[in-house]
Formats: structure tokens, C-alpha cells, sequence
């Protein structure tokens, strides 16, 4: 997955495309370039390494043209380096490509065309682009584009510029998002709205097969088959300080600290003004359908996974409907049984997650009604999904997740009660008391927030160590990966989660004097068991500091320290357990001196299998 992006007007064209490019860095980070068509002709600029390095390059000398594309790269077929960074040129050096995904039939093409005469310098399969429009370019850069897509199978999102025709940009879309910002004699092409919000708050957002030719005063829409499309604008009415960092030193940071507010917006008008019933009026689903529906599959990959399995302890425990859950990138694999009553529930913040789009095809494809629910508004899952709850969490841009975590879960509450009250599993007292709960939730999360510095002195402390474990028991264990997961991410820090009760078939062997445990022990049920196991790990020698539920005094013996979180019902624990664990991963990186939002190897949004 890459960032692209692309203008054409009277602004500043190099300063355009870095702003949109810094925007977009949470896609990929391993090199940056732009070409802007200058007075010398085509002229491509591109490095290794952080947007900043090219930047630096660029101010030595400034690239000035009207129209230019750009691009930020994580690397899938070669290495990072500057060779191997977008945008790619042909032989002529006239063509010039930036893409986002993958050409599945590269190697086929490229040996096609080196048949022909062309020679390749990077290892990407994004060069074959370029010779390919280059070899069939015939004085008209839409009918060369047309023809080249023809012959490419798989994902690409692109933006092209040749030097034939400099007042011509051309954007396309299959299979990788792709959306254009409407200016006034002016024009943009973007990866995703936050790098063109500056500029314009319309825009249309491509689908898959379509493609578009901006100049600087027109957008014409297309099909790659050359017909004519017309779309509705869309209009974005979020704020670009929304996407900023806003006085935190890290977006991780803030987005921790926005979660009460996205804990309050993901709830808003979803529960009935007296407060007694929780209202979905944006699902297409009918009462008669979700009574048919005899098992669910909640399919996500990494944190969404993680809260698509807080999602099943809930809705088994409100409906007692059977849910499993997979990741996305096993699940098509597995040939999952899926029957026409099995209601599917892909989860995704960005909604572009190529695995999780993938599960959501094969499971319309046998039939089954998919919810989606999705951070983004507009995303690829939300378009393809029946029906979407949306999170309204509001951009997350720290490759780490965390508000968009929360938001899942609290969308999973929702439908939750919603589904029980559906079916009659509930009464009307106490979805009103679920309700009450739900609703305490957001300060309950500030009230948490005001006590992140024993966290950071926690945190300090461990980042000393190389290894350490997570334990839980029922929705603990399911925090546990979500905690465990976070801190693997941002901090390098290796950790294990495990459902207490399994350490002792093996993994108590790894326990040695001094190794720190974070034992999650919220579920009062289940507390007595959870503390045996705690005193499995004392025994050898483990600190262990427990996260456990306001009032359980008894817990406090057991540990070396404790953390509680405020009381509510065991089904909602998760949406407060987790706060602790995002802060210790968050100060725990920060103690080791890592970049916090851009964690190594990683990328914010996974659009390539
Ligand atoms: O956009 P998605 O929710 O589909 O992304 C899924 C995962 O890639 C994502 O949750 C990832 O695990 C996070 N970086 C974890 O913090």
C-alpha cells in the first residue's frame, strides 16, 4: 500500500503534492517522489526514506510546473531505495506513473515488453506501467491508459503525466482507492481525503473500473472502457484540525485522548431519546432477517480482529447466536461454511484492508448479507458492504489503533443490545440499565485518562525488558492480544498473550525471576481462577501488575501492583481495560526513543494481500 497524489492548477504544484504526501506518509513511509512537468519537460524526483529526505532535496532545487503527481511508497516488490521509488518513467522518460497496489502479471508483462525493445531499471512491478503506456500511446494519453489497464490484472489506484500533453492528468481506479478534489481551475487526485482537504471539501470518490481526466478547469468521469459516468459530489464536513495533531506530541496521544468523545459520537443519536432502546435506523437489515439469522462470522484482521472477538463474547452473551471469528486473510482460504442465514460482520477502520474487502466478496458471493462496520465513510468495505455502521471516530492516522479499537466495540455494544432486543433476549429494564452503562463509559475513560502517569512510570520500568506476557481468562483474554498486539507494535517489545488457564501446558516453562506479567482480571466470575494463575507466575518469580475492576480488594494480595479500572458490567469491561494497555505501549515506546506513530516495517492501512 502506497499514498498517491496529484494537481493541476496555479498553485504551487511541489508544495501541493508534499503537503498531500504528508497526509498520506501512514500509508507507507519507505521512500517519497513527485514528477512535475517543468519548463525542462518531465522532471521526476524522488528518495529513500522518510517524505523529509525528498523535501530537503526538493528545496535545493524547486521543481515549478502547474501539474504534477506524487507518491509515498511501502515497499511490496522490491526493496526500498530510491530506484525502486514511485514515480516510475518509461524509456523516452515522457510517461510517468505513480500506483498504489499491485500488478499481479507483471513479470509476464514486463518480459513482454523487454521482448520489444524496453528496458526496466527497478524491481517494481509498477515500471511495466509506464513502458506499457508508452508502447501503445498513440497522441492520446486517455486511450493509452485505456488500452494498457486492459492488459493488467490486479489492484491499482494511478496517476499518470506525459509530456505530450501537459495540461491532461489522468486518474484510475480498480481495486485500490482513489478519490478526486474538486478546486476551482484547479484539480486534485488523492489516496484519501486528508490529502487534498486543504484545498476543497468536494470530491468524487472513484469505484473500482472507473477512471478520470482532469485538467485545470474540467474533471470528465469514465469508465476504463471509455464510457461517460456523471457522480454525485461529496461533500466533506470534517475539519482538516481534526487530522492534526492538535497540542499532543504524538497523533497516538491524541487519538487516546479523543476516545471519550468517540465513545460519545459512535453512541450519538443510536440510543432512543428516553434512553430505553438502542435505535440502528441506518441498517437495511429487517426485524424478519435477523431472526433468520441462525450464525455469525465477524471476519477483520489485527486490531479489528481483536475487537471482532469482543464482539462475539458480546452478542453470544446478549442473543446466545453462535459467532466465530477469523482473520480476514485466512478466512476465503479455510472455504468457510457459510449459509444463506449466516450474517457476515467485516470490521475495518480504513475500510481498504485488501484481506478483509476480499472475505467480504467471498462471503457475498455465497450468499450471506454483510454489515460492515467501518471508520470510513466512503471507504471500498462500506461501498460493497448491505449494510455499515459507521464509527465515528474521526481520522485515525498513528499506525497503532486505538480510538477506531474502541469505537469497534462500542458499535459491537450497540448492535449487540440492538440484536437482543430484536429477538425478545432482553427485557425492557434491562436494556435500559445496558444503556446506563453504556453511557457512563466516556468518563468513565476520562476518569482513567487522569491517571496515565502511574502508567508511565509502569511503562518506564518495563521498556527495560525484552520479553513479557499478557494473561486473561473469557473477554480478558481477548483485551490481552489487543494489549499485547500494541506493545509489540509500537515498543519492540516482544509479548505473548495467553488465556491464563493454558500457560501451565507449556508456556510457564518461558516464566523466569523478574519477567513482568500483565494480568488482566476484570471478569469477577472468573476472578478466583485468574488469581490461581497468577500465583502460578508469582511463583516462578514474575511482577505482575493486574488491571482489575474498582472494589476487588482481594487482588491487590495476589500482585505486585494494581490498576483499577472504574466498575461497570462485565459484557462492557473491554472498552475500559484497554486504556491502560494503550498508554503503557504508547510511553512504553516512548521510553525507548522509537517514532511512536510510524512504527518500523508497518503501514497504516494494509491494501495489498
Ligand atoms: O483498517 P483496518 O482496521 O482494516 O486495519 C486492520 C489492521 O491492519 C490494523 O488494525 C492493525 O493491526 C493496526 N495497526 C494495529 O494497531
Amino acid at each position: 500500500m502506497c499514498g498517491i497524489v496529484g494537481y493541476i492548477g496555479d498553485r504551487n504544484t511541489q508544495s501541493v503534492l508534499i503537503e498531500g504526501l504528508k497526509k498520506l506518509e501512514y500509508r507507507g513511509y519507505d521512500s517519497a517522489g513527485v514528477a512535475i512537468y517543468t519548463e525542462e519537460g518531465l522532471e521526476v524526483k524522488k528518495a529513500k526514506g522518510r517524505l523529509s529526505i525528498l523535501e530537503g532535496e526538493l528545496s535545493n532545487r524547486p521543481l515549478v510546473g502547474s501539474i504534477g503527481i506524487g507518491h509515498t511508497r511501502w515497499a511490496t516488490h522490491g526493496e526500498p531505495s530510491d530506484v525502486n521509488s514511485h514515480p516510475h518513467i518509461d524509456n523516452s522518460s515522457k510517461f510517468s506513473v505513480v500506483h498504489n497496489g499491485i500488478i499481479e502479471n507483471y513479470i509476464e508483462l514486463k518480459e513482454q515488453l523487454s521482448a520489444k525493445g524496453h528496458r526496466f531499471v527497478s524491481e517494481t512491478d509498477t515500471e511495466v506501467i509506464a513502458h506499457l503506456i508508452a508502447d501503445v500511446y498513440d497522441g492520446d494519453i486517455v486511450k493509452a491508459v485505456q488500452t494498457a489497464v486492459k492488459s493488467m490484472r490486479g489492484a491499482f489506484a494511478l496517476g499518470v503525466l506525459t509530456e505530450y500533453e501537459p495540461d491532461r492528468l489522468v486518474a484510475v481506479r480498480q481495486a485500490s482507492p482513489l478519490i478526486i478534489g474538486i478546486g476551482e481551475n484547479e484539480n486534485f487526485i488523492g489516496s484519501d481525503i486528508p490529502a487534498i482537504l486543504e484545498y476543497t471539501r468536494n470530491v468524487y470518490i472513484l469505484n473500482d473500473g472507473e477512471m478520470a481526466l482532469l485538467t485545470k478547469d474540467a474533471i470528465q468521469l469514465m469508465t476504463l472502457e471509455g464510457n461517460f459516468i456523471t457522480k454525485e459530489v461529496f461533500r466533506v464536513d470534517w475539519d482538516i484540525v481534526t487530522a492534526e495533531k492538535a497540542g499532543f506530541d504524538h497523533f497516538m496521544l491524541k487519538e487516546i485522548y479523543e476516545q471519550p468523545k468517540a465513545y460519545r459520537d459512535t453512541m450519538g443519536s443510536r440510543i432512543s431519546e428516553d434512553a430505553n432502546e438502542v435505535v440502528l435506523p441506518e441498517l437495511n437489515l429487517t426485524a424478519e432477517q435477523l431472526m433468520n439469522v441462525t450464525n455469525i462470522h465477524i471476519v477483520a484482521c489485527g486490531t479489528a480482529y481483536h475487537a471482532g472477538l469482543v464482539g462475539k463474547h458480546v452478542i453470544e452473551k446478549l442473543t446466545r447466536i453462535p459467532v466465530d471469528v477469523d482473520v480476514a486473510s485466512e478466512y476465503r482460504y479455510r472455504a468457510p461454511i457459510i449459509l444463506p442465514s449466516t450474517l457476515v460482520i467485516v470490521v475495518s477502520q480504513s475500510g481498504e484492508t485488501a484481506d478483509t474487502l476480499a472475505a467480504l466478496r467471498e462471503a457475498k458471493r455465497n450468499g450471506a448479507h454483510v454489515l460492515a462496520i467501518t471508520n470510513v465513510v466512503g471507504s471500498s468495505v462500506a461501498r460493497e458492504a448491505d449494510d455499515v455502521i459507521v464509527t465515528w471516530a474521526g481520522p485515525e492516522i498513528a499506525v497503532a489503533s486505538t480510538k477506531a479499537y474502541t469505537s469497534q466495540l462500542i458499535a459491537f455494544f450497540l448492535f449487540g443490545v440492538f440484536y437482543a432486543q430484536t429477538l425478545g433476549k432482553t427485557d425492557a429494564t434491562e436494556v435500559a440499565t445496558v444503556i446506563e452503562d453504556l453511557q457512563q463509559l466516556s468518563s468513565q475513560v476520562e476518569q482513567m485518562l487522569h491517571q496515565s502517569a502511574r502508567i508511565k512510570t509502569y511503562a518506564e520500568e518495563i521498556s527495560a525488558h525484552d520479553h513479557l506476557f499478557f494473561i486473561g481468562r473469557g473477554l480478558d483474554y481477548a483485551v490481552a492480544l489487543e494489549g499485547s498486539l500494541k506493545l509489540k507494535e509500537i515498543s519492540y517489545i516482544h509479548s505473548e498473550a495467553y488465556p491464563a488457564g493454558e500457560l501451565k501446558h507449556g508456556t510457564l516453562a518461558l516464566i523466569e525471576p523478574g519477567i513482568p506479567v500483565i494480568a488482566l482480571a476484570t471478569q469477577e466470575e472468573l476472578l478466583e481462577k485468574t488469581i490461581s494463575n497468577i500465583k502460578e507466575v508469582k511463583a516462578r518469580g514474575a511482577k505482575v501488575l493486574a488491571i482489575a475492576m474498582e472494589g476487588n480488594a482481594e487482588i491487590g494480595k495476589a500482585v505486585d501492583e494494581v490498576f483499577y479500572i472504574p466498575r461497570t458490567r462485565a459484557v462492557l469491561s473491554a472498552a475500559l481495560s484497554v486504556i491502560p494497555l494503550q498508554l503503557l505501549a504508547y510511553y512504553a515506546s516512548l521510553a525507548r526513543g522509537n517514532d511512536v506513530d510510524k512504527p518500523r516495517n508497518l503501514a497504516k492501512s494494509v491494501t495489498v494481500e
